[in-house]
């Protein structure tokens, strides 16, 4: 999985997994680690179906607890199994759902556990389906999806390619980790809801000759963090990414950019529309005088020069424009004077807030996957936190942001 899919910090929130009679049933596995990893606590319920795929006590072991029986088991420990995802969980995901348990639901039929505990849960629904191409295309399973869409369900997937019998087509069972993240939306508070967010991430490449660039080791990750959290929120998310290869929930509009001056077209182009814009790309400063279209060759053993000119500052650029009622969000990357820099970058990008760190510190900064961040809000809120994963930094700092 992504790190920028990582999420944890859903404490006390408990979700309910349901898996039907499907050859993915044991990808359903690793959905169930990847909740875990949440922090959510997770309850699940096979159908007969599935458990000819994978065992309960798979799930079990895996941490899931409880793992229902079928109905009418008179070992159950609670006679009411059937009413207690309704009344315990915050969210329910069928994955994979089988053609016929998409029925089940939505003809509202009870004769199994999964589909009486679907009844009888009143909170946010996901389903994953997965089968044939041509029992997915079938009149009665389109039919069936569609009724489930208006009953409100997320619905994810299915994807499309090679199905586990042969045949090509629609039908093959989502990805675990957009699955994953419609289930952490469904949790998530939606305090980001109507509003725009622009993020620059990853690192820009400045080209030089045919094959060669000027570039950094920017990963991304940071941006994309505070992307997919405020996806998460609610906030209608416009990523303009350079070059780092993560890939983002479909729900987040990419725009994909290589030099600097990429990036500020596709940035500026945004900002006007948009409520918040942050920034957290590491913009290379300066791009090298192109050598021109061909590849350099080595001309002997003087060494090289190469003449650089000055990109633009995408930041100071937005921060220059930013009407009443934008908010933006900057970095600071620092090896020293973090502090000072940091007020200097706040002051002089006319920004709301900026996150610092020391990159030259264990643990912070490019390619890691956690940060030590000092905030600095303009109204003079100062913030250290300690190490945290970048999941957790870019939650806070939408926190932080938002407190304003
Ligand atoms: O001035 P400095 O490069 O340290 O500022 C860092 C902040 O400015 C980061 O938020 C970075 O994304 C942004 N920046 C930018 N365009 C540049 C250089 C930096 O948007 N050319």
């Amino acid at each position: 999985m992504q790190r920028h899919y990582q999420f944890a910090g859903f404490m006390g929130k408990r979700v309910h997994l349901g898996v039907t009679g499907s050859i993915a049933a044991y990808k359903a596995l690793d959905l169930l680690r990847a909740l875990i990893r949440a922090d959510l606590q997770v309850s699940a319920t096979l159908t007969p179906g599935a458990e000819e795929f994978v065992r309960g006590l798979a799930f079990e072991a895996l941490g899931a607890s409880p793992v229902y029986g079928p109905m009418f088991d008179a070992r159950a420990e609670s006679p009411f199994g059937h009413l207690e995802p309704g009344q315990l969980a915050d969210a329910m995901v069928i994955a994979p759902a089988s053609a016929t348990t998409m029925a089940r639901l939505a003809f509202g039929l009870g004769d199994d556990m999964l589909a009486c505990q679907a009844l009888a849960f009143p909170g946010p629904k996901i389903i994953a389906p997965a089968m044939n191409p041509k029992m997915w295309e079938a009149p009665a399973t389109r039919r069936n999806w569609e009724m489930l869409g208006e009953m409100g369900y997320t619905r994810v997937g299915p994807d499309s390619g090679h199905v586990a019998c042969g045949d090509t087509g629609s039908g093959r069972f989502a990805q675990v980790d957009e699955i994953l993240l419609a289930v952490l939306k469904a949790i998530s508070p939606q305090d980001m809801a109507g509003r725009k967010v622009v993020v620059t991430l990853g690192p820009t490449r400045e080209s030089w000759d045919a094959v060669r660039f000027w570039s950094n080791p920017s990963s991304g990750t940071m941006g994309a963090c505070l992307a997919v959290a405020a996806y998460l929120r609610g906030a209608d998310v416009h990523a303009v990414a350079g070059p780092c290869g993560l890939t983002f929930p479909a729900g987040i509009r990419v725009t994909n950019v290589n030099s600097a001056r990429e990036m500020y077209e596709a940035a500026s182009e945004a900002w006007p529309d948009a409520d918040i814009g942050c920034c957290s790309a590491a913009v290379a400063d300066y791009r090298p005088v192109p050598f021109g279209d061909q590849k350099f060759k080595k001309t002997g053993t003087d060494g090289l020069t190469v003449q650089f000119e000055t990109n633009p500052d995408i930041l100071k650029s937005l921060g220059k424009v930013k009407k009443a009622g934008q908010m933006l969000l900057g970095f600071a990357a620092e090896t020293a004077n973090v502090e000072a820099e940091a007020a200097r970058k706040l002051e002089a990008k006319n920004l709301d807030m900026i996150a610092a760190n020391d990159v030259s510190s264990d643990g912070s900064g490019f390619g890691t996957a956690t940060n030590r961040m000092l905030v600095l809000h303009r109204s003079g809120r100062k913030e250290h936190w300690p190490l945290l994963s970048k999941t957790e930094v870019a939650w806070r700092l939408w926190d932080h942001l938002l407190l304003d």
